[in-house]
């Protein structure tokens, strides 16, 4: 089965078109074409996303995105092709919303044939909504034209998805050489409990049974993502700020490692860690958000110098509380898999607390990270959901299909 799959749902503009074979059971995915642009320069100087901008720029960035990834599996055939009168309407109508696509849109279908697909994927949701639709308008109208089925994907399965998928070693080598040209998911031992951290997201959810999810805790504030970004405000770091908080902590790290000073430089800040002890699997990190606001507000100033300290304390307080929330679920739940998606899961501190922690206290739980280039937002990973929600024949009727920017995961 091919699949393209389209993902918008914040500041990625993403298409990518995978092969796809096997089943539930066993899987493997051949890469065939992987296109993506980042907002983040766009973003940056408001110091977050803005939904109408990045609206703007997914309706601007589609067309030229799905040449690239059309081209990049070689299933770009320049063909000139006559739309019907009928369709023509009806793609203008799901258009029609956003004028700038549809010039681009016709002009890029009148001049290729329809490509070697069978199934279209989109993010519906969670995620923001003007940003969500228009991938799915886009979908709808491609579908459309091209007479394929369409899928509607949930961006928190593609993460798991993304997190449960590895390097298919026996790939030939023809397939390329980057990390995740060739996937496979199998053997994948039941329970699966998914910690899935992100910009909107911090939600403990177990898999029993393929595909259905239940929660088992969440934040009750904000996102871990949303913390992150936050800080890095109060900081006066850039947007996004998980990659700068992370790019601080490391270098404090190292310089106390280095310089033997473990105790006095740690202690220099103590943040709280909220909810820590508490007989559940939520979360809380406001608190953890407010006590950085009354450091740098209270506290003595804090130099430019500082700032790592301040960044490493806070990283040290969410590493803490995602572990202890974590290990209590996964003895709640009796998993036998861990999985770890979305963008905060490329925190590199984030990753070796779990690996070690995991080694200590679950040695027989599998823990499963996605590779680096997985853990942020792409479409990779709406494939492989879409991949999962086929097989089932979850295909959706294009009027059904709807963004939803609560779209929950559990059931
Ligand atoms: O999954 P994602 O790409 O988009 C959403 O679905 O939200 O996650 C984006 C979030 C942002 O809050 C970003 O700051 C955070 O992931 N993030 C990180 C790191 N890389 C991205 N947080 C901590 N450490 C990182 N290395
Ligand atoms: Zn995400």
């Amino acid at each position: 089965m091919k699949i393209l799959a389209i993902e918008t749902s914040c500041d990625e503009t993403a298409i990518a078109i995978l092969e796809a074979q096997g089943d539930e059971k066993s899987a493997q995915f051949t890469v065939l074409g992987n296109a993506l642009l980042s907002q983040i320069e766009v973003h940056k100087e408001y110091g977050g996303v803005f939904p109408a901008l990045a609206k703007r720029e997914h309706a601007k960035n589609l067309v030229p995105i799905l040449e690239a990834a059309l081209e990049e599996a070689e299933l770009l055939r320049e063909d000139a092709q006559a739309i019907p009168e009928e369709v023509r309407a009806k793609i203008s109508e799901t258009l029609a919303r956003e004028p700038g696509l549809t010039e681009a849109f016709f002009e890029f279908i009148s001049k290729c044939e329809p490509p070697d697909i069978d199934v279209i994927a989109v993010t519906a949701g969670p995620g923001l909504e003007p940003a969500l639709w228009v991938g799915i308008n886009f979908a709808k109208a491609l579908a459309l034209v091209w007479e394929k089925p369409l899928v509607a994907v949930n961006h928190m399965e593609g993460h798991v998805m993304a997190a449960l998928a590895s390097r298919h070693h026996t790939a030939p080598p023809s397939v390329g050489s980057s990390a995740e040209a060739a996937l496979e998911i199998k053997d994948v031992a039941m329970p699966v409990l998914a910690l899935l951290i992100s910009g909107g997201h911090t939600e403990l959810v177990v898999m029993k049974k393929w595909l259905e999810y239940e929660l088992v805790g969440q934040t009750r504030d904000d996102a871990v993502g949303e913390a992150f970004d936050k800080v890095a405000r109060m900081l006066a770091l850039p947007y996004p700020g998980g990659p700068e908080i992370s790019r601080l902590a490391e270098i404090a790290r190292s310089e106390i490692a280095r310089s033997n000073l473990a105790q006095g430089s740690t202690l220099r800040y103590k943040l709280p860690r909220p909810m820590i002890d508490s007989a559940t699997c939520d979360f809380s990190f406001a608190g953890l958000k407010t006590a950085v606001l009354y450091l740098l507000k209270n506290g003595p100033a804090i130099s430019e110098k500082d700032k790592k300290h301040v960044a490493h304390e806070f990283e040290n307080a969410v590493a803490d509380v995602l572990w202890k929330k974590t290990s209590r679920a996964l003895e709640e739940t009796r998993a036998k898999t861990l999985v770890i998606g979305g963008g905060v899961s490329a925190n590199k501190h984030i990753r070796r607390v779990f690996a070690k922690k995991m080694k200590e206290m679950h040695a027989d739980v599998t823990l499963r990270i996605p590779s680096a280039s997985l853990t942020t937002d792409n479409a990779i990973m709406i494939a492989l959901a879409g991949f999962y929600r086929a097989l089932r024949g979850g295909f959706a009727e294009a009027e059904t299909v709807r963004a939803d920017g609560n779209r929950s995961i559990a059931l």
